[in-house]
């Protein structure tokens, strides 16, 4: 009997936001593939025989190929496995889920992506925020700060990313953020645009630095550090402390 891959989102790492779904899936998995962003927290539901794979992908570290990952999930469910594919934050956003989803396709494996809650809007719920504001912030946008190369993208759309009535939220980005932001002013955007850092969100690490757009460029031109980070600037509502 072949087996089934669930494509699961993991949420921002404290399993409290993992959704009841997620939740079961991981409970009742053979196998399970993780990385370095999915808190070990939520292993911890994992059944006591499943087998834990850790295919680390994060930035600037060693991790396994993507075609490599596809190929285990395939083998896995080939062999009958109920595998479960964690995915940090929602699976669709900069996850690399399509890679996974035509692959799955290609080999007729039955599958199923389970949503969950995103870093962004974890991150705005940690500082007390909204996302959108009635009348100032009516355009939300997820974007990467790195290309396949590591480098901010070429393609910017400066228009849309300087818009002030926009919240933008910007992944994998806190090492190319002042060269975005000097883009982004001299585009328009005003420095003084609210700004928030948001590392290692609903971690014991959890850290949040409220500031502006040319604030946060200056800080993190001094070092971005390690902890997974991912930044909001636009129209912010007032920060809580
Ligand atoms: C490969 S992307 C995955 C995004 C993920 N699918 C999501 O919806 O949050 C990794 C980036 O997401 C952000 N991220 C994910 N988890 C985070 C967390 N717990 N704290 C801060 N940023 C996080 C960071 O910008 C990180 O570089």
């Amino acid at each position: 009997m072949t087996g089934h891959v669930a494509l699961v989102s993991a949420g921002p790492g404290d399993p409290d936001l993992l959704t009841v779904k997620a939740l079961r899936l991981i409970r009742a998995a053979d196998a399970i593939l993780y990385d370095d962003l999915s808190a070990r927290a939520i292993l911890d539901h994992a059944r006591a025989d499943a087998r834990l794979i850790d295919v680390g992908k994060r930035a600037g570290r060693p991790s396994c190929k993507q075609g490599v990952i596809c190929a285990m999930l395939v083998d896995l469910a080939l062999g009958g496995a109920r595998v479960v594919r964690l995915k940090s934050g929602d699976a669709a956003i900069f996850g690399r889920l399509e890679e996974e989803l035509l692959a799955l396709r290609a080999a007729g494996i039955a599958h199923e992506v389970v949503p969950g809650v995103s870093s962004a809007s974890a991150a705005a719920a940690a500082a007390r925020i909204p996302l959108t504001r009635r009348l100032t912030a009516r355009r939300v946008q997820f974007i990467t700060g790195h290309d396949v190369n590591g480098k901010l993208p070429e393609s910017l759309n400066l228009g849309a990313l300087a818009d002030p009535e926009a919240t933008t939220a910007l992944f994998m980005g806190k090492r190319t953020f002042p060269e975005l932001a000097r883009r982004l002013i001299a585009a328009g955007l005003p420095p003084e645009t609210p700004a928030l850092l948001a590392e290692s969100i609903s971690q014991p690490g959890q850290r949040l630095t409220r500031s502006t757009v040319a604030a946060l460029a200056a800080m993190l031109a001094d070092g971005p550090g390690e902890a997974p980070g991912l930044i909001l600037y636009g129209p912010l509502a007032e920060m809580q402390p």
